[in-house]
Order: C-alpha cells, then sequence, then structure tokens
C-alpha cells in the first residue's frame, strides 16, 4: 500500500494572510547607513559570475525538491543580505566588485593536515548537483532556490577532522577596498558562522557554487557559501575563504553583535519570536502573500534528531 505523507513544507491554502510588517534588522545598527545603491539593473550583466560554466547546470537530486513555487530569479536576486556590501537589500552593483576567480579555499585548524585548495579543482573533485531548497530570514521573508553544490559532508571527508574536532567554523573574505561595508567598524568583521560536526554532516548541509542553473551570482555569495535550510539564513555564509575545525564552540558575527537576538542554534520556530518580532509568519519574495513559518523550516523529519538531549539550549534564538 502506497501511503502518501504530507511533507513538512506542504500547508494549506488557507492559512496563507497578507503582508502585515516590514521588519529591518538595522533597526539594531542606529546610524549604520546603506552603503550599497544604484540601479537594479545596472549589474545585471555581471550575474553570470565567474565560475565554470560547463559544470552548469547540474543535475537535480529528486530527494531535494519542493511542493512551492521556485522564487523567480528577478526577486531573489535583487534582495540579498551581504553586509559586507552595504545594508540595503540591492547590494547587486557593489558586489560586482567582488573578485571571484581565482579563489581559494584553506581548511585549517584540528584537521589531518591543513591544506589550501582552489575552488574549481574542489568542485572537480567532488562535484556537483542540484536541490531546491527552501531558505528562511531571520528578518521573516522567505524564498524558494534551486542550488547547485555539493553536501556539506563531502568536504569534511576531505579535511579529515582530528578526533577532538567538534565545530565547523566558516570565515568570509575580508578586504576592506573591494567591500565597503568592511569599512563599518561597528561590524566584527569578518564575517564568520558555525555549525556542530554533527550538523554539517547532515544530509541537508549543503556546500553552494551556483544558483538557477548556473555559477554564484556575487549578490548570493559567489564563488562558494554554504546553505543550511532548517535555519536562519544568518547561518549560511557566504562567499567563505576559510573552513576551521574547532573543539570549542565558534563565536559568530551575529553573535558578536548582538548575543540575545542571534544566537549559535538558530533553527527557525514560528512558536519563539525574535525579541522584537514575530516568527510565527514569513513573507514569500516576489508574492503578496504571507504564510505560516514550520518548525525547522519544514525539515524537521531531517534534522529535530540532531537537537535530541540539547533542549536545555536556546536552540532557536
Ligand atoms: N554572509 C555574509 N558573508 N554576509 C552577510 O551579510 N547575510 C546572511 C547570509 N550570509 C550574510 C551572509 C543573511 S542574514 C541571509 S538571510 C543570507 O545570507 C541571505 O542570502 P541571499 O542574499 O542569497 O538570499
Amino acid at each position: 500500500m502506497v501511503i502518501k505523507r504530507k511533507r513538512g513544507w506542504e500547508m494549506p491554502e488557507h492559512l496563507a494572510t497578507s503582508e502585515a510588517l516590514f521588519l529591518n534588522r538595522r533597526v539594531l545598527i542606529g546610524g549604520a547607513a546603506g552603503l550599497a545603491a544604484g540601479s537594479l539593473l545596472g549589474g545585471r550583466a555581471a550575474l553570470a559570475a565567474a565560475g565554470d560554466q560547463t559544470l552548469y547546470p547540474a543535475a537535480q537530486n529528486p530527494a531535494y525538491t519542493l511542493d512551492r513555487a521556485i522564487t523567480p530569479e528577478r526577486f531573489s536576486a535583487d534582495y540579498n543580505n551581504f553586509y559586507e556590501f552595504g545594508t540595503s537589500k540591492t547590494v547587486l552593483p557593489a558586489a560586482n566588485a567582488l573578485k571571484t576567480h581565482p579563489w581559494t579555499l584553506k581548511i585549517d585548524g584540528l584537521v589531518e593536515k591543513p591544506f589550501e585548495i582552489g575552488v574549481d579543482d574542489l568542485i572537480r573533485k567532488v562535484g556537483l548537483e542540484e536541490r531546491l531548497y527552501r531558505h528562511r530570514c531571520v528578518e521573516a521573508w522567505s524564498m524558494a532556490v534551486p542550488w547547485t553544490g555539493f553536501p556539506l559532508s563531502k568536504l569534511v571527508a576531505l579535511a579529515k577532522p582530528a578526533s577532538g574536532a567538534k565545530y565547523i567554523r566558516f570565515e568570509t573574505f575580508m578586504d576592506k577596498a573591494m567591500a565597503p561595508g568592511q569599512r563599518a567598524f561597528f561590524y566584527p568583521w569578518p564575517y564568520t558562522e558555525g555549525l556542530t560536526l554533527a550538523e554539517a554532516g547532515n544530509d541537508l548541509a549543503f556546500v553552494v557554487t551556483g544558483v538557477y542553473g548556473k555559477p554564484l551570482p556575487n549578490q548570493f555569495g559567489a564563488p562558494i557559501r554554504i546553505a543550511v535550510p532548517w535555519k536562519y539564513g544568518f547561518k549560511s555564509a557566504k562567499s567563505i575563504v576559510k573552513v576551521s575545525f574547532t573543539a570549542d564552540r565558534p563565536k559568530t558575527f551575529w553573535e558578536g553583535l548582538q548575543a540575545s537576538e542571534y544566537g549559535f542554534w538558530a533553527n527557525v520556530n514560528p512558536a519563539v519570536p525574535h525579541p522584537r518580532w514575530s516568527q510565527a509568519t514569513e513573507r514569500v519574495l516576489g508574492t503578496d502573500q504571507r504564510v505560516p513559518t514550520l518548525i525547522y523550516n519544514g525539515y524537521g523529519e531531517q534534522v529535530a534528531g540532531l537537537y535530541k538531549g540539547l533542549e536545555g539550549e536556546r536552540l532557536f534564538l
């Protein structure tokens, strides 16, 4: 007998509500001026970033599809969080200054032997696949995206972590000349994020090198970023240059800025509000809909087990 199970992210239409509020984390940084301005369309020609175009589009992994519409690129590519290039959502023109090729990834910390590898070499080694993922920003907007990349577990396997390694730390590039946002001294640059090794080993944890069937456009975090779709989007660090394996929990960019609002775990949960706004619903990019947010962003079946025994932790902030 075939039992059709309703997947976590399927939701009845009647639950959709209209957009009610505009949320912005910039309230936190009183005087932080938006640094990236200019024509949305000005950088469109540069959307196809450097990278081996012949590897795209990659074959879609049928285990990672969605029962909701993919967000059209014209919406997701013009509404980005990439504070290195400004705090407005239109970072596209400024992000075009990022030189993404060649790009070297450094693997260090508690590993058998630290090494560096070019992103193109890494891709050739591990291969690429396409996955359809949800993305839920802590600011209560969401999108559905066809990422191209490879499981983070493949990078962990290449790194050969030592027995004492418990966490993985991601570090974004640091270059004030290229990235005007990094001249803002009140942010704890460079951008860093972290996961436990158990989280990094979950099959959903993905290293992203492309989107919409082509190499990542700069504003999405070219040439290499993370996607951990059960967590708020800020956990998915962009334009990574270093991956370190550590024994201690790494302090992250947003924790450094405001630990009471942005913790280490940051798993999506509609029942746990951000201290300044509700997380119960989300605005779907490119639509006029607000829809209910789902625990673990709809991926609870795959990830809830990671948090057994950690009930005392602030898992959802
Ligand atoms: N990574 C870096 N280096 N800098 C950032 O500002 N913003 C984060 C995350 N990764 C950010 C980052 C946040 S808040 C979100 S919601 C996602 O990137 C946004 O990804 P997108 O612009 O591709 O939608």
